[in-house]
């Protein structure tokens, strides 16, 4: 039975029982392996667009006997993969705009019943954005720390939702106030810091508003 690092489970727990999982960028496809070897997923395909990937991800799913479960495919993003083919779509350890850029590309993630499960390792803001800028709503976000590092893993699904550009939702995420608050400071440091880039820059409407939105951050 594979076992999960602490950011992969955060993923792994958001996916429904009984979906059929994609796993985009799937790397050693440790991922839809748990989920199958777990009874969550019937079957699952790992996609991956590099060749070195897919094949430690063909690795694991042979040594771990589910080749009939567990689909691989190789390509870019979700095009390697067709809407009626799956209900839940996770995209792991990636920056935060090239999942967007993955979702943009396949405007199917709109359809009825598909939920992204999505963990940007970096600019997790471009993502949200993207999100709630596209109609979508997000369900859960939750913040694993692992050492030092700091880790969002959310749900989001489309729901027609007017865009929105909330920008302390892009920036502060959508955890409980509780659980987000190391992950808000942290930003709050991120965006002083973009700050004093502008103010050197002379753009300083560009710094107000920064500013406005570490303070805001830092005291929520
Ligand atoms: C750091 S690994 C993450 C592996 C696993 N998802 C995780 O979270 O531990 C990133 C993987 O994404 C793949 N990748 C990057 N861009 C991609 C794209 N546009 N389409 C599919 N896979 C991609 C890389 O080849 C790599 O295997």
């Amino acid at each position: 039975m594979i076992t999960l690092d602490k950011r992969l489970s955060a993923v792994a727990a958001l996916v429904r029982q009984g979906s059929r999982l994609a796993d985009i960028g799937t790397d050693h496809a440790y991922l839809p392996v748990y989920l199958v070897q777990a009874g969550v997923c019937p079957s699952a395909i790992a996609s991956d667009i590099g060749e070195g990937p897919l094949d430690a991800a063909h690795r694991t799913v042979t040594e771990n006997d589910l080749t009939s479960e567990i689909a691989l495919r190789l390509g870019d993003g979700l095009s390697t993969v067709s809407a009626e083919e799956v209900e839940d779509i996770a995209i792991a350890g990636m920056g935060g705009e090239t999942i967007a850029a993955i979702l943009e590309a396949a405007p199917w993630v709109q359809n009825e019943g598909i939920r992204l499960i999505l963990q940007p390792m970096t600019r997790a803001e471009d993502l949200r954005r993207w999100l709630l800028t596209h109609g979508f709503s997000v369900l859960e976000e939750h913040l694993i720390t692992d050492g030092r590092h700091l880790y969002p893993v959310m749900a989001a699904e489309y729901t027609a939702a007017p865009p929105c550009e909330d920008e302390v939702a892009i920036y502060g995420g959508f955890f409980t106030a509780e659980e987000g608050r190391p992950y808000r400071q942290m930003m709050a440091e991120h965006l002083l810091r973009r700050a004093r880039g502008y103010y050197h820059d002379g753009d300083f409407v560009t710094v107000s508003r920064l500013t406005d939105l570490s303070d805001l951050l830092r005291k929520m």
